[in-house]
């Protein structure tokens, strides 16, 4: 039997060339060694105020560019959140066994709350309990995930714990982190401190996968670099060239050393034009691929029934056997 990967993303933003970098290099050699689940949290999008013509597009779009990456919907999972409607069933399950304690000391929610101040919702707060439902509803054995979200994956696995003391061993599957090894990690252009992120409030941080040619080649110009002249790759002392070397690395397939040497003696300006070039050729299938999902509307909802269908049909079997548990009376 082959374990079983879960992995969700909350529909904002858009996919960024860090997401692509971490696609190429996973997701074909994931789809054949695990059974993969992937799905789209539009709930989890709903704990920010999101424009409701806005956020129904960007699910779509969010299809279109997983699927314009390469995630084949033959040999994974692909599905909408609200589309199974066992999360949120489970997510109050789970909600009645979690202490406040626990959510109060998420530091996402934290965050949140302070960015978003004029709207702390109560969501905002139990958004790990539903995160939880989603990975224990397909008894997941790993679950990639970021940085940023371990502490709700530290969570999740308590809930199990106290479920498993309560109503019995072996209901629910406890999960692990799954750190992928991506190869690269790709930082953001003007702060090469932090990670390339999709829902960066700066634009110029991230390169989306869907971004027009004339937009990256703008943003790429105008990454931050050192005041050397020097192209080498120096993590320590030149983060912002490194990034930048890295990612010509990744995609063109050269060694830094290679890079190093091609690079003498030419400047910054240069390098950038190239690999501006490089990333819109890198991208511009992808691109062309994503407009013509975008196109056919009627593909993509079809895509939406498929995966949903095998879906709810996994998670209906965790959340029979829950409600079971907790002394639920069967609906007849
Ligand atoms: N919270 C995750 C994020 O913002 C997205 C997410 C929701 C998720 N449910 C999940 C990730 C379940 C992994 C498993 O990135």
């Amino acid at each position: 039997m082959k374990k079983t990967i879960l992995s969700g993303s909350t529909v904002t933003g858009d996919l960024t060339l860090g997401n692509y970098i971490g696609a190429i290099n996973n997701w074909t050699k994931l789809q054949d060694e695990y059974d993969c689940l992937y799905f789209l949290a539009d709930l989890h999008a709903l704990t920010v105020q999101q424009d409701p013509k806005v956020l129904k597009e960007r699910t779509y779009s969010f299809l279109a560019q997983y699927v314009a990456l390469g995630l084949d919907p033959q040999k994974n999972i692909i599905f909408a959140q609200s589309h199974v409607h066992q999360h949120t069933e489970l997510s109050w399950i789970l909600t009645c066994l979690t202490p406040m304690g626990n959510l109060n000391r998420m530091t996402q929610f934290k965050e949140k709350s302070e960015k978003h101040s004029k709207n702390i919702n109560a969501g905002l707060f139990t958004y790990p309990t539903l995160m939880a439902a989603d990975i224990l509803l397909y008894q997941a054995d790993k679950v990639p995930v970021g940085e940023d979200q371990k502490q709700h994956i530290e969570l999740c696995r308590d809930l199990v714990t106290y479920f498993s003391n309560r109503y019995g061993e072996g209901i629910l599957k406890m999960p692990e982190p799954f750190i992928a090894k991506m190869g690269a990690r790709i930082m953001s252009l003007q702060d090469p401190s932090k990670k390339m992120s999709k829902s960066d409030e700066n634009e110029k941080n991230f390169i989306a996968v869907i971004e027009d040619a004339k937009k990256i080649e703008k943003k790429i110009k105008s990454a931050t670099t050192d005041s050397d002249t020097v192209i080498k790759y120096d993590l320590q002392n030149k983060p912002g060239l490194a990034n930048l070397l890295t990612i010509y690395s990744v995609l063109s397939g050269k060694s830094y050393e290679t890079l190093e040497k091609d690079y003498e003696g030419k400047m910054y300006g240069h390098l950038k034009v190239d690999l501006a070039n490089l990333v819109v050729e890198t991208l511009a299938p992808v691109k062309a691929k994503y407009d013509d999902l975008m196109k056919n509307r009627d593909y993509l909802d079809q895509l939406f029934k498929i995966g949903a269908d095998k879906a709810s049909q996994r998670a209906q079997v965790t959340l029979d056997k829950v409600y079971t548990a907790v002394g639920l009376v069967p609906r007849q």
